[in-house]
């Protein structure tokens, strides 16, 4: 196109970046890409081909990892591991701070490496995406630097396994290996298949800044690769961000095995336009969300709910600014949609538009380059909650829009996903965009913006998007561990239930028969059936003998009891107090019980002492447990609030019955959660004792449910179980691989441990790291400015 034909059409005339450089990087390489193993890259083998998506070409040729290429990776970050972890925090924050230089240094090519890469267009990568690794280097630098003042005692993992998508492909590496290398591990890495290339150029600025051999390896491949690191015995933690489905298959790979684990899965992220909205800026917003990395984007805004009033006038302005949207070649600085990432992503969301096709939907379309592995910006109208476009996670650059006419039908359609992730909320009205923050069920909120990511605030979501947080102190608390007897012990197993009639019993001991405890009620169990507890001299007394419906009965009182995550902390803490000083009163009555159990008298009375003080200090924290508001970005507030879980399920500790329970129930409800609590199976009338407690102390209906019986059938149940948002297991090593297993389904957070691992009369059967477990952090991004 000449000059005077561009002033012509005033259309825009080619702004190509120069990818120069980045190509004679790649011809420098030809011969192949081999692993950055122990400080050196290996050999080439095993040569795959990475492709350019915009131009269907070779870039170049990478190796496939195998078990032994794992296995070498693996022991070189053991070997370097204590001497990394022995620095002084100041000495690794120079190495952080010295990588987060060397990105910038080298930013360009980065940034043009990244899109001949992965398609996305560089205005992105070069604005986006490059700036934000460098900055994640910089604030973990800090973290390193301070991480002994600002969390004592914690420790690191080790080897962390690393494995990453090809959405982000630099941006994830940072967001893994900075505060892991922060926290003293060393890490072996995976890129994805398609998009391996800024890895291994990061893998040489390590070199260039001469990182300790073996703290950072990187082994290129594919899923093959990274399920030999998911097995690796030498690994201590995992990481994983990409598709739900193997998400949980690494759940159920990793259960029983220890290792630490964080998922950041996928997402169908609402979109929400209230009739106050400015649209304009709602429409930019649009762009931001889905059409950001051709919606590429865990976090994309991929579910329009606007406002029925102001739907028509929405749409209008939505489809005359897709038409001005630029989709192509992604070197060239004003596009602003690239390349899907690989021709079977592009496949992906052909196939998944076709299905909502023939679901009836309408489709309009922006323009889009015939050749070349494209897909053109989409807009699905006619669409139900339903269809297979509004349920799935599509990965592309494909919106629906669908209509609301009140803000609890915005929140019901925001909630009604298996995922959590994001929100974005657009009105003036602040009351009204803080309220929905707070309903919605996701880990980050963006109200009036979309898509604002910093290393201060941590990212992470709820629900089948996964667990745990990237950024800010929860990130780094992920890479660390709590200071903790946790991993002594086999836990116990306790013996097979007697449901036989118990023989020796006096008929006072049969008339405190314990039935259970649902939804505030004493409840016979639906198995009709009791069994005998044992006690120091024989039987003494009956428990219910709970099933998996007795478990499905309390689990729906308990998510009815949707009032105590919403009550303040201050009444929380008012029922904590109360359960204290009732429990104070018959503080005599439970030693009792306890010595009949086996207890010395005098560990009786200091168990109930203990749980007595700990309904105290679960009481103070209720209200001091609280968030942060994040330094981030200028010109935002960004709010980090903590959340209960939801529903809970605790299986509590066998010996030390009384206070394993309070142990577990108090910082959960202190929380906000509703839990549904088993027993120890052994001494399970110590708690059972505590249901008048419960009623006395204006406990809500629901919030607190007991089920006694077989300690791991009915933790399975729980850990099956989807209305169940967290678990806490504390029983049987030899149990725990099973119940993790079982989680996997709707991806709860679980936590379990071998019961005799720790005192609970003791730091630690208490503190903030029980609060922190209850808990998952929201962050809500605000921005402000007239
Ligand atoms: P994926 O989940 O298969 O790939 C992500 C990473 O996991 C890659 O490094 C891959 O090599 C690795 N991987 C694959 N199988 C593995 C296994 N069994 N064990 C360990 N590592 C394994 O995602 P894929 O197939 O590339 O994309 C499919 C869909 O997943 C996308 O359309 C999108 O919906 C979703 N996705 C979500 C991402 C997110 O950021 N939430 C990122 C990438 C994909």
């Amino acid at each position: 196109m000449t000059i005077a034909q561009i002033l012509g059409t005033m259309d825009y005339g080619p702004a190509p970046e120069d990818a120069g450089p980045a190509r004679a990087w790649l011809a420098a390489h030809e011969d192949g890409f081999g692993h950055f193993i122990d400080g050196a890259m290996t050999k080439p083998a095993a040569l795959f081909e990475v492709r350019d998506p915009a131009r269907d070409v070779v870039l170049a040729r990478v190796s496939q990892g195998s078990a032994a290429d794992v296995d070498a990776a693996v022991a070189a970050a053991r070997a370097a591991q204590p001497g990394w972890a022995g620095l002084s925090g100041h000495d690794r924050a120079r190495h952080l701070y010295a990588l987060a230089r060397h990105v910038q240094q080298h930013a360009r090519l980065l940034a043009v490496l990244e899109t001949l890469d992965s398609g996305k267009p560089i205005r992105e990568s070069r604005d986006i995406d490059v700036p934000l690794v460098a900055r994640h280097f910089y604030h973990h630098a800090g973290w390193a630097e301070i991480l002994d003042d600002e969390l004592p005692g914690h420790s690191a993992h080790g080897v962390c396994g690393q494995i990453i998508p090809w959405n982000f492909p630099l941006l994830m590496l940072a967001w893994k290996i900075a505060p892991a290398l922060a926290a003293g591990n060393t890490v072996v890495l995976k890129p994805a298949e398609y998009t391996p290339l800024t890895a291994l150029a990061f893998a040489e600025i390590a070199m260039e800044c001469g990182l300790p051999k073996g703290v950072i390896n990187i082994v290129t491949g594919d899923g093959e690769t990274g399920a030999a690191i998911v097995a690796h015995d030498g690994i201590d933690k995992l990481a994983f961000t990409g598709s739900t489905a193997v998400g949980r298959k690494i759940r159920e790979q990793s259960a029983g095995t220890g290792k630490g684990l964080t998922l950041e899965l996928g997402g169908k992220s609402p979109f929400i336009v209230f009739e106050d909205a400015d649209l304009d800026a709602a429409v930019e917003g649009v762009v931001d969300a889905i059409w950001f990395n051709q919606g590429q984007v865990c976090c994309a805004g991929s579910r329009i709910l606007v406002a029925e009033s102001v739907a028509p006038r929405f749409e209008a302005l939505l489809r005359a600014r897709m038409e001005t949207l630029r989709t192509g070649d992604p070197l060239d600085k004003c596009t602003d949609v690239g390349a899907i990432v690989h021709p079977t992503q592009l496949e992906r969301i052909r196939a998944l538009v076709e299905a909502g096709r023939a679901e009836g939907v309408t489709l309009t379309q922006g323009a889009a380059p015939a050749e070349g592995c494209f897909y053109p910006p989409t807009l699905v109208t006619d669409v139900e909650p339903a269809s297979v476009l509004s349920v799935e996670e599509i990965f592309g650059p494909v919106v629906t829009l669908t209509t609301f006419r009140t803000p609890s039908d915005a929140l019901a359609l925001a909630n009604n996903s298996r995922y959590g992730l994001a929100a974005s909320i657009w009105s003036e009205n602040v009351n009204l965009c803080l309220d929905l923050a707070a309903k919605v069920k996701v880990g980050i909120v963006w109200i009036n913006c979309t898509n604002v990511f910093d290393a201060g605030a941590g990212f992470g979501g709820y629900r089948e998007s996964g667990f745990g947080r990237e950024g800010g102190r929860e990130g780094m608390m992920a890479y660390l561990r709590a200071p903790s007897p946790a991993g002594k012990g086999a836990g116990s197993q306790p013996a097979a239930l007697d449901t036989s009639p118990a023989t020796g019993m006096t008929a006072s001991d049969i008339d405190r028969t314990a039935k259970l405890y649902v939804g505030g009620k004493q409840a016979r169990p639906d198995s009709g059936y009791s069994y005998a507890v044992q006690g120091r001299k024989g039987a003494v007394g009956l428990a219910g003998l709970g099933n998996r419906k007795d478990i499905r009965n309390a689990v729906e009182a308990a998510t009815k009891a949707t009032g105590w995550g919403g009550a303040t902390g201050h009444n929380r803490a008012q029922v904590l107090y109360y359960i204290g000083e009732n429990l104070s009163a018959r503080a005599q009555e439970f030693a009792t019980r306890l010595e009949a159990f086996g207890t010395a008298r005098k560990d009786a009375q200091a168990e109930v002492d203990a749980a007595v003080r700990r309904c105290f200090w679960y009481a103070a924290q209720a209200d001091k447990f609280d968030g942060a508001v994040h330094a981030t970005k200028t010109d935002f507030v960004t709010l980090a609030m903590h959340e209960p879980l939801g529903v809970m399920g605790l299986v509590c500790p066998t010996a030390q019955p009384l206070l394993g329970a309070v142990s577990l129930m108090l910082p959960a409800i202190a929380m906000g959660n509703r839990v549904v609590l088993v027993p120890s199976q052994t001494h399970p009338l110590a708690a059972t004792d505590l249901y008048q407690v419960l009623e006395t102390s204006d406990v809500p209906a629901g919030v607190v449910n007991i089920v006694t019986g077989p300690r791991d059938e009915l933790a399975r149940v729980l850990a099956a179980h989807d209305g169940v948002d967290g678990l806490w297991y504390f029983g049987a090593r030899d149990s725990i691989r099973d119940i993790e297993r079982a989680s996997a389904g709707n991806l709860k957070q679980t936590w379990a441990e071998a019961d005799d691992a720790r005192d609970w009369t003791t730091a630690a059967g208490q503190g903030r790291g029980f609060l922190h477990k209850a808990t998952q952090v929201k962050n809500i991004w605000v921005p402000y400015g007239a």
